[in-house]
């Protein structure tokens, strides 16, 4: 008999990767799907891709049939060109359903800490919407609700590490006493295949066992990189032009608005207990003396250029 089948979105990206590579060593076979199916990865070859085009609702169902459970990370960083949130939201519903329709027995799905239908941000809004949908589209479910990530090809963690080695000052938008509870991202794979292997429906925070202010966060950052930049306080809207200044240098979109909002508001830290164990300090004496050789760019990796067209199969 064949080892189930499970479908896990985006496993050649970042935190999808980790969740497949854990399938694979688990007995079970793994297939993805992806905007990037030539993206080179070490599961190239060990994981079928399959396209995630919402325009194919049929395709996607197909893709599904006679899978097990799927791991959905699927989600937008921010708007760009016509791709907004509330676009991802229809985007996931779309996916729920296919998965629904394909006889999908349960639906791992990645959120976000806090996230909340009724939230002025459309990122908290959004996935919170998303969680509505999910819950109302048939197949069992479990809910996590990570912070920010690390480890990896993390984006903001190491990009703060970028501007460190790079400038010699460095703006901490705010009082920078506002809490981040990072987890890592194996930590966070562990638990949705822990939570793949369940039955009923359930939701929980993935969050990691330490907190901290975001500036001394920053500081330790510096500090194991052996940079000592001049650390000054600016307001969100100075802060926001200097990122978009950074953004020009770089070809990205380094912060939203919306970001500097969830920071400051407090929402990267959760409110439920901790479930990762993994801690950050120790990953960081670890595995951070590398952190911020290089720029991670979510506008190239996500939005435009290096992208492989699909091959009609
Ligand atoms: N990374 C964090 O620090 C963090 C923090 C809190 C919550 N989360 C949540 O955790 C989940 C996984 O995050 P991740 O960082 O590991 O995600 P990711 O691997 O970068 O992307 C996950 C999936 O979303 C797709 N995707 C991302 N941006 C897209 C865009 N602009 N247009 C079309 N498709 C797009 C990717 O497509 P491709 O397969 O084509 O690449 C991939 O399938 C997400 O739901 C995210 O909101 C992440």
């Amino acid at each position: 008999m064949n080892a189930p089948l499970d479908v896990v979105t985006g496993a050649f990206s970042y935190s999808g990767g980790y969740v497949a590579e854990r399938l694979l060593a688990a007995g079970r076979r793994v297939a993805t799907l992806t905007g990037h199916p030539g993206r080179p990865s070490p599961l190239q070859g060990r994981v079928a891709a399959h396209p995630l085009d919402f325009a194919r609702p049929d395709r996607l169902a197909e893709s599904l049939r006679g899978v097990d459970t799927l791991y959905n990370n699927y989600w937008v960083r921010f708007a760009h060109g016509g791709m907004t949130h509330e676009r991802a939201v229809r985007n996931s519903e779309i996916l729920f359903q296919a998965a629904a329709k394909a006889g999908v027995r349960r639906i791992v799905h990645v959120s976000i800490a806090n996230a909340d239908p009724g939230s002025d941000l459309p990122y908290y809004r959004g996935k919170g919407l998303v969680e509505q949908a999910l819950k109302a589209a048939g197949p069992s479910y479990a809910i996590l609700g990570p912070t920010v990530l690390f480890g990896g090809y993390d984006v903001l963690i190491n990009n703060i590490a970028w501007m460190l080695r790079r400038f010699p000052a460095f703006a901490i938008i705010g009082d920078g006493r506002y809490p981040i509870q990072p987890i890592a991202v194996e930590d966070l794979a562990d638990l949705a295949v822990a939570a793949g292997a369940g039955e009923g429906n359930t939701s929980a925070d993935a969050v990691g066992p330490e907190v901290f202010a975001y500036e001394d966060l920053v500081r330790l950052l510096a500090e194991r990189i052996g940079r000592r930049p001049w650390f000054f306080k600016v307001g969100p809207r100075a802060g926001l032009a200097l990122a978009a200044g950074l953004g020009l240098l770089t070809g990205d979109v380094v912060l939203t608005q919306e970001e500097v909002d969830g920071l400051t508001r407090g929402l990267l830290k959760s409110k439920r207990p901790a479930t990762g164990r993994r801690a950050f300090k120790a990953w960081l004496a670890a595995e951070g003396g590398d952190l911020g050789r290089d720029y991670h760019n979510e506008l190239k990796r996500h939005f435009e250029g290096g992208e492989t067209e699909w091959e009609p199969s």
